[in-house]
């Protein structure tokens, strides 16, 4: 098996770093645009490969396409990050055409690749990547709201006082600060409702740092987060490789699941050897659909942004 991880700055590098780490494939080819620093930081993490027991070949490449012929996974990660005080929205203009030409590439030399987005903002670069290259829509996947889904297990263990492992929570929609949404009604703790346990200003708090979870980071760090988002990215990886059908909370083609269509957005999905494989299409109560409709609606604006660049 072979993965292309697009973009060696913090975010593509940690991921890359992950999928060595579990031997997910023989080759990893991290590749960026700027001179040296992917074959830099594929040199950095080969020289860790007896440390931590590894044997995947990472190989870096300076903006030659021709070394990830023929990858089963790409993951887009290139683009500018975020400032603090930005929005993921503020940077379409340029990420736009990134992604654009990173997808015409890529497919050049992998037509059969299945792609995981993750540069921002993520919902309408995953709609870009699915119209402007025309692939089936189940290779397609953003991966948005596994990041958001974990960022809200964690702060749901940071007040029950629990491990997030025993946790069960999906964040559905956009991956905006305001286009998110914690569905706190439907998380549980090993089954049992986590509404039982905390109250309803908690819950409020929970909520609300969750929707903030990125913009709390960058503004602490000084640039966007990387951990979270590069394991959540590996993650997906794993899911596909290992044709696991696990589910996670992912950005894909919607055509009338959760009553939306020609939108990528945010839902629960299994992952696997096709990519995204089946959207469970539950029903929401009459308030999570209102914010769900609100969040498509933000998103949607935000795609016909596309169209003017
Ligand atoms: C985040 O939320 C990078 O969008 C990503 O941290």
């Amino acid at each position: 098996m072979k993965v292309t991880v697009v973009g060696a700055g913090a975010v593509g590098a940690t991921c890359a770093d992950n999928i060595a780490r579990k031997e997910l494939c023989t080759e990893l080819v991290l590749l960026d645009i700027k001179e040296g620093v992917a074959e830099g930081k594929a040199q950095d993490m080969m020289q860790t490969a007896t440390l931590l027991g590894f044997d995947t070949k990472i190989v870096g490449s300076t903006n030659d396409y021709s070394k990830t012929a023929k990858s089963d996974v790409v993951v887009i990660t290139s683009g500018l990050p975020r400032k603090p005080g930005m929005t993921r929205e503020e940077l379409i203009g340029v990420n736009a055409g990134i992604v654009r030409t990173v997808a015409q590439n890529i497919l050049q030399y992998s037509p059969d690749a299945i792609i995981i987005v993750i540069s921002n903002p993520m919902d309408t670069m995953t709609y870009l990547a699915l119209t402007s290259t025309g692939l089936p829509k189940n290779r397609i996947i953003g991966m948005g709201g596994t990041l958001d889904s974990s960022r809200f297990k964690y702060q749901l263990s940071q007040h029950l006082g629990c491990s997030p492992a025993d946790l069960n929570a999906v964040v559905v929609g956009g991956h905006g600060d305001t286009t998110m949404i914690p569905l706190m009604r439907l998380a549980t703790w090993n089954s049992a409702p986590v509404t039982d346990f905390l109250s309803l200003t908690q819950q409020e708090q929970i909520i609300k740092d969750t929707m903030v979870g990125g913009a709390t980071l960058t503004a602490l760090i000084g640039t966007s987060a990387w951990y979270a988002p590069g394991a959540a990215g590996a993650a997906l990886v794993e899911s596909i490789l290992r044709n696991e059908k696990k589910l996670f909370t992912c950005c894909v083609a919607l055509e009338g699941e959760y009553g939306q269509s020609d939108i990528c957005l945010g839902v629960p999905v299994t992952i696997g050897r096709n990519g995204w494989e089946k959207i469970l299409d539950f029903k929401l109560n009459e308030t999570e659909q209102a914010a769900f409709n609100k969040s498509a609606d933000a998103v949607r604006s935000m795609n016909d942004v596309l169209k003017t660049l």
